[in-house]
């Protein structure tokens, strides 16, 4: 892996009003190609946070930078799919090339490289109401990347999805990120997945939060779900699990 920095938060703190301060002084860089997972507690600040890396919100104060000076494209998932019930599974990926004028021959070989990509090929023409939640989030994910690029923000991706699912979910997205040259920040609940699937796991906490932990995950890649059982990945998950007692509970 790259460890060059994409993007790096100097100091970002975020207030919603005057008073409400929700985020305090973070910093932290993202290394180039890796994949970051973000935990902490509901209502901490960690969706704001993927806000502001993906520029929709602008912080209070601070800065967030990338490596080229140029803000990256980006490519947004959230835990409800929110795809258009009236488009089928091609359309809907290929919305954000419709809205940003590409070529239709253009989109159409990115769509299909997409949809191939994410394992949909046999359900391009089907709407979402006859998609599992799985395949909902596939294709959500094939949207937030069918223009390539170079940072993919997740809020808590597979949240809605039953246990086994998301675990497949999981080890698809590591194929997927294998695959493709992008840097991945992903916020969730498991302190399982973090650790499963990220190079690093942030820990907020706090009010206003703070980054309180940054637990390295050194687990060989591939990632497979038996590594779960290892004594290696029980080290990080109890240090990820000790950091959360001591720094945001405790
Ligand atoms: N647009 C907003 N205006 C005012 N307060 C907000 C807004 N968005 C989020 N908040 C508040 O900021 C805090 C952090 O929210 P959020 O980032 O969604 O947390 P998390 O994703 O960790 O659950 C919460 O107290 C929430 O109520
Ligand atoms: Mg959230």
């Amino acid at each position: 892996m790259n460890q060059e920095p994409f993007l790096t938060a100097q100091n970002v703190s975020h207030l919603f009003g005057e008073q409400q301060k929700v985020l305090a002084n973070l910093s932290f860089g993202l290394p180039a190609g890796g994949f970051t997972a973000l935990v902490g507690p509901s209502g901490v600040g960690k969706s704001t946070l993927v806000r502001l890396l993906a520029g929709l919100l602008r912080p209070s104060s601070g800065q967030i930078q990338y490596a080229n000076n140029q803000p990256p494209s980006i490519g947004l998932m959230f835990q409800k799919d929110n795809l258009m019930p009236w488009r089928t599974a091609y359309e809907n990926v290929r919305l954000p090339l419709e809205i940003q004028g590409v070529a239709e021959g253009v989109a159409d070989t990115a769509v299909r490289q997409m949809l191939d990509l994410v394992g949909l090929n046999d359900f391009a023409q089907s709407y979402p109401a006859q998609l599992s939640g799985g395949m909902a989030q596939r294709v959500a994910l094939a949207r937030a990347l069918v223009h390539r690029p170079s940072l993919l923000l997740l809020d808590e991706p597979f949240g809605a999805l039953d246990a086994l699912t998301r675990e497949r979910m999981g080890q698809e997205l590591l194929r997927i990120w294998a695959a493709l040259p992008v840097t991945v920040f992903m916020v969730t609940h498991s302190i399982q997945e973090a650790v499963l699937l990220a190079d690093e796991v942030m820990v907020m906490g706090g009010q206003p939060a703070t980054i309180v932990a940054r637990i390295q995950i050194a687990l060989p890649r591939p990632r497979r779900i038996e590594m779960i059982g290892s004594k290696q990945f029980q080290e990080c998950a109890g240090a990820v699990r000790l950091a959360i007692e001591e720094k945001v509970i405790g």
